[in-house]
């Protein structure tokens, strides 16, 4: 499973990149404005450390717009993935985005039917947003399932993006379903190595080693 960090925040970024572990980066217009930062700006920045996809969201609403500010976000480093909102016109968008050769995220999906939609308009990624069905009672997990089942059904090669993730156990569970990828915020990410025995058994270790008075490097 690749692991793409949910974040506009670059410290944050560059200290997760140097573990190894993130493979890309989703933004969307709510974290870059929580950022604070110009679009543009902090955009090239994070294509500069992570060198695999970054998602960067169009505001437009109209497809012919969507397409116009896709192509623009597109330019600012080859890594860029174009997100678009799961809409007719964001699928019209979609299609000729990936037809153009960009990768295209469509987000804020919330159906299997939307998935199937977004597969067929030729998405690199579909974004199923697991916490946001979560908080109105509904299974993102089981939504994840269907459209694994779906796209194996028909070969299609988009990649099951799980978003909104919020806790440790939608990583994990996601990952068993087979999401391709997970994009996950870092204050999650960071809680991933977190086992209160991995603790107990360190501060077990140094103890018994302090009595050995011995050092490794002396
Ligand atoms: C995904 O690309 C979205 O940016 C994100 O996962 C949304 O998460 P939220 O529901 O916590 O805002």
């Amino acid at each position: 499973m690749k692991f793409f960090i949910d974040t506009a925040e670059i410290d944050e970024i560059r200290d997760l990149a140097a573990t190894g572990m993130v493979d890309g980066v989703t933004t969307n217009p709510s974290l870059i404005a929580k950022s604070g930062r110009n679009i543009l700006e902090v955009t090239r920045e994070i294509c500069d450390i992570v060198p695999g996809p970054v998602s960067a969201e169009v505001t437009a609403t109209e497809a012919a717009a969507m397409i116009e500010e896709g192509r623009f976000l597109a330019k600012l480093a080859p890594n860029i993935a174009v997100k678009v909102p799961l809409t007719w016109d964001g699928l019209r968008a979609c299609k000729t985005l990936s037809d153009d050769g960009h990768m295209v995220n469509v987000t804020l999906c919330f159906s299997a039917n939307q998935a199937l939609l977004a597969a067929k308009a030729g998405a690199t990624f579909i974004s199923p947003f697991l916490g946001r069905l979560d908080d109105i009672n509904l299974d993102g997990m089981e939504l994840i399932a269907d459209i694994r089942q779906i796209y194996d059904n028909y070969d299609f090669k988009t990649q099951i993006l799980a978003a909104s993730i919020r806790t440790a156990n939608h990583v994990a569970e996601a990952a068993k379903i087979g999401a391709d990828v997970a994009t996950i915020p870092p204050a999650v990410l960071r809680k991933l190595a977190d086992h209160p025995l991995t603790d107990k058994g360190l501060a077990a270790f140094l103890a018994d080693w302090a009595k050995t008075g011995q050092s490794i490097l002396s």
